[in-house]
């Protein structure tokens, strides 16, 4: 098992976001809470899901 730093995991997923016009979303949890994050790249609040997923 190979383990990056945090400032590996970011360029890893920056290349891996190249072409693809999927960037990475930083976020920072202000309090403890249940959240859904999207994953279906559709909501307008990124990274959390808004519900858009269950439009066709
Ligand atoms: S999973 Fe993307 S909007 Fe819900």
């Amino acid at each position: 098992m190979v383990r990056l730093r945090q400032e590996q995991k970011s360029a890893v997923l920056r290349r891996l976001a190249q072409g693809h016009g999927f960037a990475p979303v930083e976020f920072t949890a202000e309090k403890s809470e249940k959240v859904w994050f999207c994953g279906c790249k559709r909501t307008a609040k990124p990274p959390l899901c808004d519900g858009s997923h269950k439009k066709s």
